[in-house]
């Protein structure tokens, strides 16, 4: 069982009886020879949980980060993800080995499919490989990213077995309380990518409010509103300085009135694809 408790951040228990950091670090857009700095940076303001991808082509360097960590193995929660291209029994048992060698591990702490390509069903498939994975002991959590409740609905006829989270978009502009919800049904922790709108709704004037009443900036005052509402988030920041403010959100708390406010901000504006249509193929 994973220990990786910081001082700083919650743990929250998953279907599997696991542990997950409330909060980690979002490493999208982060090349390759900068990850290990970035990771060090993480490590040093309070982070336990990175998040990567195959898609993100930095696995070697944050292999390298978790090689120069200056904490033990179990003191990180180290999340990647499956490719489109990679679907399929075969394809990803042979896709997890590659990203295992890469992040340099014996054991992966969360597996995620990272989306399940329109018009294929081989998404089963590869549901089928990640349970085998967990019940070698080579992931501890297995889960899904952008899956709607039919998708999810699929892997359970097919398998009975739940994912441990289901990392969507969700931020103030495009919000999916249906997702969640059902989601919390099923005992499946919503997990919330690009929770920032990535950087693009700060500066809106609810969020300057009521960032100015709680001595805190906008991008503080969602990350705390995800974490009122169960979810975990994974806010992607190259700077130190944001990095730490980011984690800065569990000493406040939002009053109704105020979770409303972000509530009415949803403009049904995605910053990503919709799993309906898009392959990424
Ligand atoms: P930077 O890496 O320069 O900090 P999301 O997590 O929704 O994808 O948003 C990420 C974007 O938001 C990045 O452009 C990141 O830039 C920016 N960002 C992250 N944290 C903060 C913050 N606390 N204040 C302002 N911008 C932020």
């Amino acid at each position: 069982m994973t220990s990786v408790s910081s001082p700083d951040i919650p743990l929250l228990t998953l279907n599997d009886g696991s542990s997950i950091p409330a909060l980690g670090l979002g490493l999208w857009k982060i090349d390759d020879a900068g990850a290990a700095a970035v990771m060090q940076e993480g490590v040093r303001a309070g982070y336990r949980l990175f998040d990567t991808a195959a898609m993100y082509n930095n696995e070697a360097g944050v292999g390298a980060g978790i090689a120069q960590a200056s904490l033990p193995r179990d003191k990180l929660f180290i999340t990647t993800k499956l490719w489109n291209s990679r679907h399929g029994y075969d394809e990803t048992m042979r896709a997890f080995d590659e990203s295992m060698i890469k992040l340099r591990l014996d054991y992966l702490d969360m597996y995620l499919i990272h989306w399940p390509v329109a018009g294929s069903e081989k998404y089963i498939d590869s549901w089928k490989a990640f349970i085998e994975l967990r019940a070698s002991g080579r992931i501890r959590s297995i889960g899904v990213s952008n899956f709607l409740a039919c998708h999810i609905e699929r892997l359970l006829e097919e398998t009975g077995v739940a994912p441990a989270v289901n990392q969507i978009e969700y931020h103030p502009v495009f919000q999916q309380p249906d997702l969640a919800a059902y989601n919390a049904s099923k005992n499946i922790r919503t997990e919330c990518w690009a929770p920032l709108g990535r950087g693009a709704v700060l500066e809106r004037p609810e969020l300057l409010a009521l960032a100015a009443a709680h001595g805190k900036s906008p991008a503080q005052i969602i990350l705390r509103w995800h974490f009122d509402q169960g979810f975990i988030v994974i806010p992607k920041s190259a700077n130190p300085e944001r990095m730490r403010q980011n984690l800065a959100v569990f000493d406040f708390t939002l009053a109704p009135g105020e979770r409303a406010v972000l509530a009415s901000m949803h403009a049904g504006q995605r910053t990503g694809g919709d799993p309906m249509t898009f392959t990424g193929l």
